[in-house]
């Protein structure tokens, strides 16, 4: 059975990957930005009203983390405002809500994996409004699916591999830091799941809304994912100023940022996978993907 889709936030990394992953549920609506403007709510509910959807996806967010520390108005807005409003709209025409949210919830003291009963204790703005916005859905009652998930990257978009691809050709050495632990994750991987997830509920399977770590099996510190990435372009030629080996690891006190990151960003899996009969590859399995798309284009 077709249905009707708001997918929101159509043009990030993971925006782009649902145009595909979703389009055999039915019919999408996918507005640009200056059409559904997160930030201002009576536009975001008019588009809402105006759509009557069965199901909203809400992959839009204000992603600039250390930009958010100064802007926090607006990062409130995008992340924490909008998807109550989304939670809202949703409960009265009972449709259901899709959201993400992420790794920087919690502050990272935790000796092992996050679960998604451990307490949320962001350390920055972006962490907290991306909490406000999971709490928001929650406190509605709307159908939903929340993923938190972590490190997102795309052959599309921004992303720290293609920073590191730029600098690596422009740089003799970098130096990266190292005590930063998670799973870079592929938006190719989060949509795809998203799908599995929504076949599921839609065909019966309600009870098992909620909330859910999605990241990619393995783990790497910024270090080693930015050596993996530059091990991955030499291989196939790239010219690159700085090597592999030329990358040096340094700890978070010397690289400061405005926004605070948790050292342990590792989320546990276990209750997608129990409850959607799913396995998640290694990370580096989509990530060497991405580097043979991106390299591919840069050659051809
Ligand atoms: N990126 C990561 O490493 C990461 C990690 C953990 C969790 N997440 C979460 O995963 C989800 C998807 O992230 P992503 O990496 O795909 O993000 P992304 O590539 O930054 O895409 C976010 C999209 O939201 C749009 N957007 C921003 N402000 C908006 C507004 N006011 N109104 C409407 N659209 C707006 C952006 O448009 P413009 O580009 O035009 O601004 C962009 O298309 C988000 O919920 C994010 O918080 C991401």
């Amino acid at each position: 059975m077709a249905i009707d889709i708001l997918l929101l936030g159509k043009d990030g990394q993971v925006g782009w990957e649902l145009q595909r992953a979703l389009s055999p549920f039915g019919h999408m609506v996918v507005p640009e930005i200056g059409e559904c403007d997160l930030a201002n709510p009576d536009q975001l509910r008019s588009v809402i009203r105006a759509t009557k959807p069965a199901l909203i996806v809400n992959a839009a967010a204000y992603t600039a983390v250390d930009k958010a520390e100064s802007d926090a108005d607006v990062a409130r807005a995008v992340n924490a405002v909008a998807p109550g409003i989304m939670a809202e709209e949703a409960r009265k025409l009972d449709a259901w809500l899709v959201h993400y949210s992420t790794d920087y919830v919690f502050d990272g003291s935790k000796a092992g994996a996050y679960i998604e009963e451990d307490v949320p204790v962001p350390l920055s703005v972006y962490g907290a409004t991306k909490l406000q916005g999971e709490q928001a859905i929650l406190e509605t009652g709307c159908r939903h699916l929340i993923f938190r998930t972590s490190w997102v990257f795309a052959a599309r978009g921004g992303n720290f591999a293609r920073t590191m691809l730029c600098l690596a050709r422009e740089r003799d050495a970098l130096t990266v830091v190292d005590d930063q632990f998670g799973a870079p994750t592929s938006a190719e991987l989060i949509a795809d799941i998203t799908a599995l997830c929504l076949r599921d509920v839609l065909r019966g399977g309600e009870a098992k809304q909620g909330l859910y770590h999605l990241v990619a099996a393995g783990e790497t510190n910024w270090h080693g994912y930015a050596r993996f990435v530059l091990e991955q372009a030499a291989q196939t030629g790239a010219a690159l100023k700085c090597r592999p080996e030329d990358v040096s690891p340094i700890p978070t006190s010397a690289y400061p940022l405005p926004a605070r990151r948790p050292a342990n960003s590792r989320l546990d899996t276990s209750k997608l996978k129990r409850e959607f009969d799913l396995y998640l590859p290694d990370w580096t399995y989509h990530a060497k993907r991405m580097l043979t798309e991106i390299l591919a284009k840069e050659r051809a």
